[in-house]
């Protein structure tokens, strides 16, 4: 199916392979090992607006202002969306992205269930294309250990105040050069129980609306004050069920092996978990269960992590509920040694990996230089560090595409 939809993406590769020959282009002079997540201006953004019922062509633009109503809706009531992907330079000098279509199909999502336009899936791949293509000196090279985060987002633009959807909006998309989303590094995360909701049951939660985010600014300082890395959500119905965090899907690993991941309606379906989820299954051949995860289980998982783009694949090493813990010390390497064994060399499946520059070295051997991380996802035995900051993305521009992971051909 996924085979199918991609082939409709004639035009993506055409703009993909554009990219691909500019990719030469001299980088920026940024210390790209030492960024941290946070917002560098690149040169050119995407700006859309929509009036009368229908969105205008769009332009890259080098004005980084928006000039809004003080009455817009997106003020007064927060309608807004938005998505996170990225866009890395592979070894052999590429710029890929990973999985822009899925972005974009879920922020149509998004816009249906908040009453705005629907951005076509296909514009907004094109539009992502066009924006990392005009900023492609900012796309950090290959091995530094950061990656361009892309930010498409829309909002209602003209005045509303009676509660109501407005009937303009703006659809952009900016970039910006990112290293590690979590401070510390390869360092696994602590995580608190949440006595906060996130989402409402049959509310936002699913879609990336920014009021999901906003709802959830108390908790992270708060938790960041009492040193936790991150709040564990609950489900807001019964708070008996593992919903997500703030900002990413949880994956467990049993002690027999099987990836859990939670089902559930109110917590946004994560794109780098989608992925996973079908290495472990079609690449590993390991049991995979998308099922209501009980906060009863956490005692028994061998296994915890997160995965967003942002938050890529980091191992949690300690869950705190009230002053009880659940440590994952058994294998410190978290997913690491579950999702991503040796076998996936001989499948020849494509993985990028982007850590933190402090931990280069591999017990097994040094790896030096910043241009052979892809060694260590030939160690044999690796380590936590090793894996915390793997990201798995498939190469658009491959004509085997198959929308999940991409093999080497
Ligand atoms: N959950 C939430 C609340 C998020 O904000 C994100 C980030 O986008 C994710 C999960 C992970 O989703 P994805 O892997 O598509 O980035
Ligand atoms: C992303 O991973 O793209 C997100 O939007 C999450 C956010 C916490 C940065």
């Amino acid at each position: 199916r996924d085979a199918q939809e991609s082939r409709g993406l004639g035009d993506v590769y055409k703009r993909q392979a554009k990219t691909r020959r500019i990719c030469y282009m001299e980088k920026k002079n940024i210390d790209w090992a030492n960024i941290g997540f946070g917002y560098i201006k690149t040169d050119k953004r995407f700006v859309s607006n929509y009036k009368e019922g229908a969105w205008d062509d769009g332009v890259l633009t080098e004005d980084d202002k928006v000039v809004i109503s003080e009455c817009a809706g997106v003020l007064q009531y927060a309608q807004t969306c938005f998505e996170g992907l990225k866009a890395y330079t592979t070894e052999q000098g590429k710029i890929v992205t990973f999985r822009p279509d899925l972005n974009g199909e879920r922020m149509e999502n998004s816009c249906k269930k908040l009453m705005m336009p629907v951005f076509p899936k296909e514009k907004f791949v094109d539009a992502v294309l066009k924006t990392v293509e005009a900023n492609a000196a900012y796309v950090p090279p290959y091995g530094s250990g950061a990656t361009l985060y892309i930010r498409p987002y829309m909002f209602g633009s003209n005045p509303v105040i009676g509660v109501k959807p407005a009937t303009e909006y703006q659809f952009r998309i900016f970039t910006t050069p990112v290293g590690p989303y979590f401070k510390g590094g390869a360092k696994p995360l602590t995580i608190r129980v949440s006595d906060v909701d996130r989402a409402a049951p049959h509310g936002t939660g699913d879609i990336k609306a920014g009021l999901n985010y906003a709802m959830s600014l108390f908790n992270i300082v708060d938790a960041h004050e009492h040193g936790y890395d991150e709040n564990m959500y609950l489900d807001p119905a019964t708070r008996t069920y593992v919903e997500e965090t703030g900002g990413a899907n949880f994956i467990f690993v049993t002690k027999d092996g099987k990836v859990v991941t939670p089902k559930s309606g109110s917590i946004l379906p994560s794109i780098t978990r989608r992925s996973l989820l079908t290495v472990a299954k079609d690449y590993f051949g390991l049991e995979v269960e998308e099922r209501p995860v009980a906060k009863a289980e956490l005692k028994d998982m061998a296994e915890c992590g997160l995965c967003g783009t942002a938050a890529v694949i980091s191992p949690v090493g300690k869950i705190v509920d009230h002053g009880t813990e659940f440590i994952y010390p058994k294998n410190p390497s978290v997913l690491g040694y579950t999702l991503l064994p040796e076998k996936y060399r001989s499948r020849r499946i494509q993985l990028y990996q982007y850590r933190d520059n402090k931990h280069r070295q591999c017990k097994y051997g040094k790896h030096n230089g910043s241009h052979n991380h892809i060694k260590y996802s030939f160690c044999p035995k690796p380590r936590a560090a090793f894996y915390q900051d793997v990201v798995i993305f498939p190469d658009l521009f491959c004509p085997h595409f198959i929308g999940k992971v991409c093999p080497l051909s």
